[in-house]
């Protein structure tokens, strides 16, 4: 079967004046877990251009905040709530960043994070992970106790490793493929509920100092 980038979602979304095709993705995921509300703080991680940022905006309103974060500049979002930064997440500077933005802890986390693809399936599902492990790291550091993360991932051997060091940190972790997303794309969405906070408390070995 060709493929066919100007598929239904694709002319939808032009039709309706969305800045991408993504928009339905988190607008489904939204519709089966009811994750947004009004009022919250929400981090986006890979936002450009901006779909998934304009439905969260009006799903958490002028008393919420989304912030995107991307290596690409997003305009023209409705501020508030949106702020947007331009930053690699790859950078150790970023969380430093994030914070100067919008102060922690945020109730949810959404990552679109797309590494460029090679079209070697097995590479950018490597690169896929190496980088959502980066931005595991960097959300678990801001989220609220019993807050939310949706990752897009890449399906292949490293996505099964990944689910499992979700489901310690986290309630629930579901797998799901939006309608939006592409049939002949092996990309899916983790989609992670009730963070487990406590888990970042540790002890160290020779002292009884709690970090
Ligand atoms: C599929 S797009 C996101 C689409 C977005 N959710 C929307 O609805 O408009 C993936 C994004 O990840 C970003 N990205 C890839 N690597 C990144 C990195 N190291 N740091 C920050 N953003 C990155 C890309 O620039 C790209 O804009």
């Amino acid at each position: 079967m060709a493929f066919d980038r100007k598929d239904g979602f694709y002319r939808q979304a032009k039709r309706e004046g969305k800045r991408s095709r993504a928009t339905y993705k988190i607008e489904e995921l939204d519709s089966r877990f009811r994750v947004f509300k009004k009022g919250q703080k929400i981090l986006e991680l890979g936002a450009a251009p901006g779909g998934w940022m304009e439905y969260i905006a009006k799903r958490v309103g002028k008393s919420g905040s989304v912030l995107g974060l991307d290596l690409q500049t997003i305009t023209d979002l409705p501020s508030p709530p949106c702020k947007t930064l331009v930053a690699d997440i790859l950078n150790p500077e970023t969380g430093a960043l994030i914070d100067a933005l919008v102060n922690p802890p945020f109730d949810g986390a959404v990552s679109d994070l797309a590494p460029n693809l090679t079209g070697i399936k097995a590479t950018d599902q490597a690169n896929s992970i190496a980088i959502l492990e980066i931005a595991l790291e960097l959300v678990k550091e801001r989220l609220a106790n019993g807050g939310f993360f949706i990752c897009k991932v890449f399906q292949g051997n490293e996505l099964k490793p990944f689910q499992l060091q979700l489901k310690s940190d986290f309630a629930k972790v579901t797998l799901a493929k939006p309608k939006a997303s592409r049939k002949t794309s092996t990309e899916i969405y983790l989609v992670a509920t009730g963070y487990k906070k406590q888990h970042l408390t540790k002890v160290t070995s020779n002292s009884n100092k709690v970090q």
